[in-house]
């Protein structure tokens, strides 16, 4: 396993955000949950720098959860791992008798070791299936979706997740190829893409196939769709005083955590009422003033954290609306 696959991104600032809530005095141990256990980088720091706490890890991906459980296991009944999709956060906690917690961590997006895996299909610059399931038990993987949806889903999605300009060029191009046979490999898709752009847009913005990938991706394991249900249910399962920190790696998981946290920031209450009730009250307070970044010292030592927003809120008033 190489090195790279370890390093955790902007871990201390992750770790600063939500120490007031795991530190706080009480009668009972914290809990915090990280919803993507990945290779258990934060995790493990949550663990060891706060002796108190109780993990919960969630991961959709089981060879995350068999490497983590090795990973933890020093840390014994301290740590539960479960295999989950990250939207099924309020069952889990129901199952695991916490229903309120005071901690929630959401790294997004791919681990390390999906990428580095070359079978798996996520990495366009190798030759290897086109699956990129993260969840290998259940769904379809990327080449079906290639092969089977119509031509205006395949635009729709490569314009919506990938925000890919070019994407009827791109889906005529794999709708002409798929006739002749079907997709199964990432090389030859990765081709295609190249053929089939001008010039002009292959000059900017890397390897031309990114957008396309991370638009299947996201399709494939449905991850907006999650996502958009489980951030408002991760901040629901937060005790009053609980802290929560996301960190996104494209725009479009960054937008929908900047709206969930500012509608939670914001009170509902119908303009010019004199006094605003409690039931109207913000629910949350921001933490962070915008999205945070990664230093440019982290991004020379670990170049997946470039992409990184980091967003986190802080629990102050019970849901009452
Ligand atoms: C970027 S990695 C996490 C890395 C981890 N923080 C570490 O330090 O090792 C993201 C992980 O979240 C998992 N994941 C992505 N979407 C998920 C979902 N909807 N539900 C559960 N796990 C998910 C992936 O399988 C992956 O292992």
């Amino acid at each position: 396993m190489s090195q790279t696959r370890h390093v955790p991104v902007m871990l201390q600032r992750c770790l600063d955000l939500l120490a007031p809530a795991l530190e706080a005095p009480g009668p009972q141990a914290p809990v915090v949950v990280d919803c993507t256990l990945g290779l258990g980088g934060h995790s493990e720091a949550l663990l060891s720098a706060f002796p108190s706490v109780r993990l919960i890890a969630l991961d959709r991906d089981k060879e995350a959860l068999r490497l983590s459980g090795e990973r933890l296991a020093p840390y014994g009944d301290r740590a539960t791992l479960v295999h989950a999709v990250y939207d099924e956060l309020p069952e889990v906690l129901d199952r695991l008798g916490t229903p309120k917690v005071q901690g929630v961590l959401f790294d997004l997006g791919v681990s390390s070791m999906q990428l580095d895996e070359a079978d798996r299909g996520f990495a366009y610059a190798q030759d290897a299936p086109l699956d990129m399931r993260m969840d290998q038990t259940t769904g379809i993987g990327a080449a079906e979706v290639l092969n089977t949806y119509p031509p205006g889903e395949l635009v729709r999605i490569l314009r919506a997740y990938g925000e890919e300009k070019q994407a009827k060029r791109i889906v005529s191009a794999i709708v002409r190829e798929r006739e002749k046979e079907p997709f199964s490999n990432s090389a030859r898709l990765v081709e295609l893409i190249r053929d089939s752009l001008p010039q002009a847009a292959k000059r900017t913005g890397g390897n031309p196939a990114k957008r396309t990938f991370q638009a299947l991706r996201i399709e494939v394991n449905g991850e907006l769709t999650v996502l958009e249900r489980a951030i408002p249910a991760a901040v629901r399962s937060l005790a009053v005083g609980g802290r929560i920190a996301v960190l996104s790696y494209h725009s479009l998981e960054d937008r929908l955590v900047k709206q969930v946290f500012a509608a939670g920031a914001a009170t509902t209450a119908p303009p010019g009422l004199p006094v605003v009730p409690e039931r109207y009250q913000p629910r949350l307070k921001l933490l962070t003033r915008g999205a945070e970044l990664p230093t440019e010292e982290e991004v020379a030592e670990n170049r997946r954290a470039a992409p990184a927003r980091l967003r986190g809120a802080q629990r102050i008033r019970e849901e009452e609306r």
